[in-house]
């Protein structure tokens, strides 16, 4: 064995060369390396010289390590696996990841939303639920969380919405009364919030929770049948929440609570899996169906439109490099395949802009050339050029058309995935339909799904939520808020944060609110 070389900074560590250090460091331009221990200097003791290149080198390309974190869903976790198709669906779509049999490779995303890269896993918020497939017809993406609503319904709102979530610019703090001032001005928030501060508002892992694709998509038959479709990825492990307590010591213990639980489990080859179901509306219904089907702060009730199932996702390889795989994996809504395609919602449609254009800034232009996001087809495109280009086409054409015979056929024809839209330009997220308020099914969400245990701790939540800071008119507006989506729960959450008993005298659930609460679907749904 060879002499162990005697460090020179200092140190007294001699630990036995590995095969890898054998080989010998080298510069980042392939020569070998002079030292990763001290740079150079005039003397030991003198100071250091401007021509160390590699030091510079290093120095230089430490300085330049990070990306821009994420704007939202900063904290995130990852893992590859397999979709296969289970069912035959061929009467909804021809997309070819849903055809019988199929399977197709694909990674994962979990996150949190508000919080940053090193913020504590279990803070109560939504989970973030980012799938991309590798298909054989390109990738396809579906971004969606683990509740079937969201805050909003209009896209134009989400920069503020999310200002108003994250933190203030004088001190730089989170703050609750900014939080609640954003939501009691917007009541379309009612049914998420209430999902929020409810018992599942704190998945207690990755592993146990759903997914919802929460908006609704179209999907398309190869006869060019369209139908209107909700996405349920509903978690193979159940379903558990955490307590405010747990979650909050949790987040003291191991900031990485949820990271470390997925890495470790498929490290340990027990595989996460979760089922896909869909709910599924006629494109005719949508017309005059009693609430707005595109609305994103809605679900559709499963007695009229019951799951079916379509096939499993199974997550079965950890990545062997968090920044290159995770960190720099970028989703996209926008990344569509044949047999799927967006709806009128409002939401869907900004975001269908929103996130290639944030990978652009994040990552840089040719984000979709990283091994993680590079469909695992030919690409035939005359996108060229631009920052950190690695692929290219040559000398072959880069405008369409040509008269070289290099060009692409493109498909000039029908707009399969499209709908009829007419009318005059306004600003008015949808016209209302009878049943389009925005508290009924956040009420019955509290009445008809929540059993008392579950209802008693929503209330001490969301009087715990108040009493961190929330005051004046934002207070008095929350309360109302509250009394609207349930007129009881309502009084206690006011009582409890007003310390007055009396106001919040348990009363009766008004049975005229009452939507059947025997029937299962309801709480299948809503969850
Ligand atoms: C991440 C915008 C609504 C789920 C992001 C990012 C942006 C964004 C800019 C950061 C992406 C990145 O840097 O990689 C928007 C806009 C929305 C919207 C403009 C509304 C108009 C939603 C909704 C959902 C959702 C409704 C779920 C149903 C996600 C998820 C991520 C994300 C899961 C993280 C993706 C990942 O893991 O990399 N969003 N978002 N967003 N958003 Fe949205």
């Amino acid at each position: 064995m060879p002499e162990l070389p005697v460090p020179t900074d200092g140190t007294s560590i001699k630990t036995a060369p590995s095969a890898e250090a054998q080989k010998g460091s080298t510069t980042d331009t392939g020569a070998p390396a002079p030292s990763d221990r001290n740079s150079l200097s005039v003397g030991a003791d003198g100071p250091i010289v401007l021509h160390d290149v590699h030091f510079l080198n290093q120095m230089a390309h430490f300085n330049r390590e990070r990306t821009p974190e994420r704007n939202v869903h900063a904290k995130g976790s990852g893992a590859f696996g397999v979709f296969e198709t289970t069912e035959d669906v061929t009467a909804y779509t021809k997309a070819g990841l849903f055809q019988p049999g199929v399977k197709t490779e694909m990674l994962a995303r979990f996150s949190t939303v508000a919080g940053e890269q090193g913020s504590p896993d279990t803070w109560r918020d939504p989970r973030g639920f980012a799938l991309k497939f590798y298909t054989d017809e390109g990738n396809y993406d579906l971004v969606g969380n683990n509740t079937p609503v969201f805050f909003i319904r209009d896209t134009m709102k989400f920069p503020h919405f999310i200002r108003s979530q994250k933190r203030r610019g004088g001190s730089g703090l989170r703050d609750n009364n900014m939080q609640w001032d954003f939501w009691s001005l917007n009541p379309e928030s009612a049914h998420q919030v209430t999902y929020l501060m409810g018992d599942r508002g704190i998945p207690s892992s990755y592993r146990k929770m759903n997914g919802y694709g929460s908006h609704t998509y179209m999907w398309v038959n190869e006869a060019g049948e369209k139908f209107w479709v909700k996405y349920h990825f509903h978690s193979d492990q159940g379903v558990e929440g955490l307590t405010d307590a747990d979650a909050t010591r949790i987040a003291g213990e191991d900031a990485d609570f949820h990271r470390r639980d997925l890495f470790e489990a498929i490290d340990r080859g027990e595989f996460p899996s979760w089922t896909l179901s869909m709910q599924i509306m006629p494109y005719e219904q949508a017309r005059d169906y009693h609430l707005n089907p595109f609305d994103l702060t809605k679900i559709w009730p499963h007695r009229e439109f019951p799951l079916i199932k379509v096939g499993t996702m199974t997550l079965n390889r950890n990545p062997e490099n968090f920044f290159a795989q995770i960190e720099q994996a970028a989703f996209e809504p926008s990344a569509l395949v044949p047999g799927i395609g967006f709806s009128p919602d409002k939401m869907l449609l900004g975001r269908a802009f929103a996130y290639a254009d944030t990978h652009r800034h994040r990552i840089g232009a040719n984000y979709l050339q990283l091994p993680v996001n590079r469909p695992h087809v030919e690409l035939n495109t005359y996108t060229q050029d631009g920052p950190m280009a690695y692929d290219h086409r040559g000398d072959d054409p880069v405008y369409a058309p040509n008269s070289f015979g290099r060009g692409y056929a493109d498909n000039v024809g029908e707009v399969d995935p499209g709908w009829e839209a007419d009318g005059a330009m306004v600003r008015q997220a949808y016209t209302l339909r009878p049943d389009d308020d925005d508290f009924s099914q956040a009420g019955a969400l509290v009445r008809d799904v929540w059993n008392d245990q579950q209802r008693a701790a929503f209330v001490k939540t969301v009087a715990g939520h108040l009493l961190g800071g929330v005051k004046g008119d934002v207070l008095d507006r929350a309360f109302a808020y509250w009394k609207s989506v349930d007129p009881v729960t309502g009084a206690q959450i006011e009582a409890l944060v007003r310390k007055d008993p009396d106001l919040g005298a348990p009363g009766a659930q008004p049975d005229a609110a009452k939507a059947d609460a025997s029937d299962p679907i309801i709480e299948e749904n809503t969850h």
